[in-house]
């Protein structure tokens, strides 16, 4: 029988926890846990949570409820809450869930390891570390854990304080990742078996060491051996300057996508919100792109129902649909969450408002994602082969540069992933493109 310890751990909200996941399971492993997916075999739990929306905390908190059960068939069983919310409510949590061992807010990943060594009960990680102290946890991939496509963190928190956030509550002030540390990083993915790089940060743009900034840091991961693909999230407007434009222009590895969320497409709200630019700001960004990237694929957040959004206002952000013709959009009705400023405002918006106006902007963005699929029907692309498909019916997954995912066969096509190949595209789905292997 197999004696090892399994542990399962249970991701919610970004990539940057899912990022923080892979560490945590490197760091599992090297402590002799074998990792799991089945929640009810685990010997530890970690869930790393998320703020982001009201849904997202509940969410942990049914997991939660699901997880103590298992605790009771298996009493030694250890429970760890880590994440966004561990940092904003670990205390209270802990309270109402006797079960958890330990909360390590999100400056204190690397206590993990110490913790595995003398895993005490109600022990509580959550004071923020200074700009001085604060060091990133390096991955140190191998096992079989990095795909195709490998995240690299390149700046913790965010310095913005955009009215409806918890970000900067939960993540605190943005520090830079030291260029080095990035590199060496981007390098090890690469050994692992990563062809493409997706450098995350909040704000990935507002990047500032080393020459070039952010800019300059594209550009030096694009040149490191091995790597076929540079992506980049999250974009803030503000701060995306012309020369991160032009990188990606010049730049073959760099992907011609930019994600770059919107929120409204109102001025008024932007204000209210504190974004720190207007609608004709943001529509300068995307001619930039235009100009300088042609071809490129934009895509973006946005939050209906912010207190104060009238009907006029609404239609400007479906105006704004019109106008920059995303490839995607992630959208949202508004949340309220504690201790923001937007909390404070008075003049929220209906709850039945918020979700009509919601539907009618996923129904139109829906018709123009699907609009730009069809566009690549008959036409040939890149693909980077990621795997095979999640369908199961043999064929192979990879996206297109402007990170559309297409599915296709060909003979002995396992032996591509990682691989760049031409496909041509023969059919749209909803979300989805076909191909076949040229
Ligand atoms: N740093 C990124 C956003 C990270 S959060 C940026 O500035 O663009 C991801 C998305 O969640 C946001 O873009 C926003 O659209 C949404 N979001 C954040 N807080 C929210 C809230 N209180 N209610 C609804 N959606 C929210
Ligand atoms: Fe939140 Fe704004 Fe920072 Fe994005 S930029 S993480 S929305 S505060
Ligand atoms: Fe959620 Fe924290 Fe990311 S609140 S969206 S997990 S930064």
């Amino acid at each position: 029988m197999d004696n090892k310890k399994k542990a399962f751990i249970h991701t919610f909200g970004c990539q940057m926890n899912e990022y923080d996941s892979m560490r945590y399971a490197e760091v599992l492993q090297r402590h002799g846990y074998d990792m799991v997916d089945e929640p009810k075999k685990a010997d530890m739990i970690l869930l790393n949570s998320c703020s982001i929306r009201e849904k997202a905390e509940q969410k942990l908190l049914s997991a939660l409820g699901r997880y103590v059960v298992y605790h009771k068939n298996k009493p030694e069983m250890k429970i760890v809450l880590a994440g966004c919310t561990a940092q904003l409510r670990g205390v209270e949590i802990m309270k109402r869930f006797a079960e958890i061992d330990m909360v390590m807010g999100t400056d204190n990943s690397w206590r993990l390891e110490e913790w595995l060594q003398n895993p005490l009960s109600g022990a509580r990680y959550l004071n923020r570390t200074s700009v001085e102290e604060y060091s990133f946890c390096s991955a140190a991939p191998g096992g079989g854990g990095v795909g195709v496509s490998a995240n690299v963190t390149i700046m913790k928190g965010c310095d913005n304080r955009c009215a409806y956030c918890v970000v900067p509550a939960a993540r605190g002030p943005r520090i830079d990742r030291p260029r080095g540390s990035i590199i060496q990083e981007v390098d090890k993915m690469v050994s692992a078996g990563a062809r493409e790089i997706v450098l995350l940060g909040q704000n990935v743009n507002a990047y500032r060491r080393g020459p070039e900034g952010f800019a300059g840091l594209l550009k030096s991961v694009a040149e490191r051996p091995g790597v076929s693909r540079v992506r980049f999230t999250t974009s803030h407007p503000r701060d995306l300057d012309i020369q991160t434009v032009k990188a990606v222009g010049e730049t073959p590895e760099i992907c011609p996508h930019f994600h770059l969320p919107v929120q409204s497409g109102s001025t008024r709200v932007l204000r209210r919100m504190g974004r720190g630019y207007t609608r004709e700001d943001y529509l300068t960004r995307v001619g930039w792109i235009r100009e300088n990237v042609p071809g490129a694929a934009v895509s973006t957040d946005i939050i209906v129902g912010f207190p104060g959004e009238t009907e006029d206002d609404f239609n400007e952000t479906m105006s704004l649909l019109e106008k920059v013709r995303y490839t995607f959009i992630y959208s949202f009705c508004y949340s309220d969450r504690p201790d923001t400023r937007a909390e404070k405002m008075t003049d929220g918006v209906e709850p039945e408002a918020a979700s009509s106006r919601l539907a009618m902007l996923q129904r139109r963005q829906e018709e123009i994602s699907t609009e730009n699929l069809r566009s690549w029907v008959d036409k040939v692309g890149e693909v980077l082969v990621e795997g095979p498909s999640r369908q199961g019916n043999g064929q192979m997954m990879g996206r297109l540069p402007t990170f559309e995912i297409v599915n296709f066969g060909s003979e002995g096509s396992e032996e591509l992933t990682g691989e760049v190949v031409r496909v041509e595209i023969t059919a749209a789905g909803h979300h989805t493109l076909e191909g076949r292997h040229l």
